[in-house]
């Protein structure tokens, strides 16, 4: 298809309905669509309304009638456990069955919602398409998350039942899962009837016969269970991420168009063939573990990766290499923070001689900007085309990559390259006036959304067209700044509200300073996100104390990196606080967030008109620098 990109992406705006239906011929429907895209409701539009299938079907089932039991489907690798384990589709659709007949005896039916708090092991993707088996709806929340952002979630999404293990495993740790679970639900005003809880032999939890049920137990009393269509348009995940407030969306996803979107990216954009291994080198808590880990290549029919560890120190650098030679891995995908740490690790390369790369092709880069430094050390050493693509939770899918299965278009470092079918993007400024190639500005596109992408946020309907769609009508509001060059390249640069990027994760500030505004000394503070060489970003904590406040300042910050950690969990990464006389305002009174950053991390700045006392900023400069920030040295 050389050459075919700029007519494919074309055809997908002039004429979606047959674009998407003829990628959806691919997939098995119990009954077919009515409508391929439905604006009966518009602004909230539906893909293949009408419509009847199952997501589990699709992945697994399918595949065994079709051919590929005998395939690998799924292969776990723990450098952190030193175990391995592989799964047939055949082992894995009838672990997936007999899970799903495990729920179904606890009263799991279709719609219900089931949360999956578990590490990166098989029995979590068993869970996940055990849900989507029984036409339920899985919501999957990040082991390094803590108890209260647990409950949070457990409040919105009401489960019947939470799956989860004793524990997980970090580099040196055992981080046990079950008291964080028990006080999670202890927290939650709703209950769950059941929990279920894997006990790994690193740590058996106590169970509360009351509730508890250990998954090996159920198992084995348990029958298979088949697959329950549900409509195109039902849910099939919810998937909380950070926005402006400490309270998180509820993402939905739908079971058709997500389907049809996700097969089609693994040919077109990753350039994979069906039978094929492709890793993801992320987490299931994450909406790249989703896509990538789970639902996409299976559905394309793919073997794909469970990596169980850190790109570094499990046990070195070279455990990429290892995984990619070992496991024929045609396309790794993963987070640029990866890179840097194994660039950090082993700056010449050196581990990548050691293995047998010969059957790896291609790289792709997403959740934060690639930096061209680790694009550039990445093409060196493995020399494979190196592929920047950017998406976020909420579209499921790349909004602009480099289709690697259509036609590979001349990379420019810095930009993930054009927007993928079905996305018509565009840079407005504050008057949602289109701004001139190359200048920065809000980057939009315009409704509708292509297949997979949110239809709703959960129990929040309003909320949802206030955060993507009020701002710049009949756009849908990506909440990343960037332009677009006069080739129609898209470049991302930052994003345009409180959330920053830590080593892949999305955070918010505001987030953490609701946790930091509830210390008993704490008057007021600010959370910026720094530049940081490994993590893309870190926070950094500005606390202005009561009047009077005798307490030592170490104690305070002391106790407010550790508020952090026990109520949004270790994943914040929140390590650095500072204490100042009082932070920086406009005369209205909103904090001047954007300009401490930039003072951080040297960036030109230019005084608010509207600064209410220019002097503070001095005041925070000289903070920031005691930090090891703003040197003054140019970015
Ligand atoms: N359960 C419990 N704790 C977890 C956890 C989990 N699933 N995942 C991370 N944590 C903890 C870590 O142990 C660490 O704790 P510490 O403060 O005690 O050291 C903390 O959360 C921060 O974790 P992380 O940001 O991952 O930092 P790290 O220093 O452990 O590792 C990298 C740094 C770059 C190696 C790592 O972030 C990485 O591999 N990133 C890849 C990014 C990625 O997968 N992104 C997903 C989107 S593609
Ligand atoms: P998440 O929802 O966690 O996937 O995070 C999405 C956000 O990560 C986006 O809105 C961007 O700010 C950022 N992001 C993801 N991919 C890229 C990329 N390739 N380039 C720049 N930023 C990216």
């Amino acid at each position: 298809m050389a050459g075919d990109y700029r007519a494919i992406h074309k055809r997908s705006l002039d004429d979606p309905d047959a674009f998407w239906s003829e990628a959806a011929e691919d997939l098995h429907w119990e009954k077919r669509w009515d409508r391929v895209f439905d604006d009966s409701n518009a602004p909230s539009y539906r893909w293949f309304s009408g419509a009847r299938c199952n997501t589990c079907y699709n992945a697994l089932d399918r595949h065994v009638d079709g051919g590929r039991a005998e395939q690998a489907a799924l292969i776990y690798d723990s450098p952190i456990t030193g175990r391995q384990r592989s799964y047939t589709y055949r082992q894995l659709r009838d672990e997936v069955a007999r899970f799903a007949g495990v729920l179904a005896s606890t009263g799991v039916a279709k719609g219900d919602r089931v949360i999956i708090y578990m590490p990166m092991i098989p029995e979590a993707v068993i869970a996940m398409l055990a849900v989507a088996r029984l036409g339920a709806v899985h919501s999957v929340v990040f082991g390094g998350f803590a108890s209260n952002e647990l409950a949070v979630r457990i409040d919105d999404a009401t489960p019947k039942v939470i799956v989860s293990a004793s524990c997980g495993l970090e580099p040196g740790r055992v981080v046990a899962y079950k008291p964080l679970l028990d006080d999670a639900i202890a927290m939650a005003s709703h209950k769950p009837d059941r929990s279920i809880v894997l006990q790994r032999d690193e740590e058996i939890a106590l169970l509360n016969p009351e509730r508890d049920l250990d998954w090996d137990d159920a198992m084995s009393a348990a029958e298979p269970h088949e697959c329950v269509p549900v409509a195109a348009t039902d849910p099939l995940y919810i998937l909380y991420t950070s926005g402006t407030t400490g309270e998180p969306k509820g993402i939905v996803r739908d079971n058709g168009g997500h389907m049809v979107a996700l097969n089609w990216s693994m040919k077109n954009i990753y350039g994979v063939n069906p039978g094929e291994t492709f890793w993801a080198a992320s987490d299931v808590g994450w909406v790249v573990g989703h896509s990538y880990i789970v639902y996409a290549p299976l559905l394309h029919g793919n073997t794909t990766i469970l990596f169980e560890g850190k790109p570094v120190g499990t046990p070195d650098a070279g455990v990429f290499w290892r995984i990619i030679s070992e496991h024929n891995v045609r396309v790794l995908f993963t987070a640029p923070t990866a890179f840097r740490a194994i660039k950090q690790q082993d700056p010449a390369g050196e581990f990548v001689t050691r293995y047998d790369m010969s059957g790896f092709r291609t790289l792709f880069l997403a959740g934060e900007r690639a930096d061209p430094d680790t694009i550039q050390w990445a093409e060196r050493h493995l020399d494979v085309p190196v592929i920047d693509h950017w998406w976020q939770t909420e579209t499921g899918w790349s909004i602009c990559a480099n289709p690697m299965g259509i036609e590979k278009l001349p990379v420019k470092y810095g930009s993930p390259t054009l927007p993928m079918p079905g996305w018509d993007m565009a840079v407005l400024d504050d008057n949602q006036q289109p701004v001139a190639a190359g200048d920065i500005g809000a980057l939009v596109a315009k409704l509708p959304l292509p297949p997979g992408t949110l239809p709703t946020l959960w129990n929040a309907e309003a909320r949802y067209h206030e955060a993507y769609m009020a701002d710049f009508p009949g756009y849908y509001k990506t909440g990343d700044a960037g332009y677009i060059d006069e080739d129609g390249y898209v470049f991302v640069m930052t994003r345009t509200d409180d959330v920053i990027n830590v080593a892949g994760h999305r955070l918010s500030t505001g987030a953490i300073e609701e946790v930091l505004a509830d210390h008993p000394e704490v008057a007021e503070c600010a959370v910026i996100g720094v530049a940081d060489q490994l993590k893309g970003q870190i926070p950094v904590g500005f606390l202005v104390l009561n009047a009077g406040c005798e307490r030592p300042d170490s104690d305070i910050l002391d106790e407010s990196v550790k508020m952090v950690r026990d109520r949004i969990g270790p994943v914040a990464a929140f390590k650095t606080a500072t204490i100042v006389g009082r932070l920086p305002k406009t005369r209205s009174g909103k904090i001047l967030r954007g300009t401490m950053q930039k003072i951080a991390d040297n960036e030109a700045w230019k005084m608010p008109a509207t600064i209410d006392d220019a002097a503070i900023l001095d005041e925070i400069t000289v903070a920031l620098q005691a930090l090891g920030y703003a040197s003054g040295a140019a970015a």
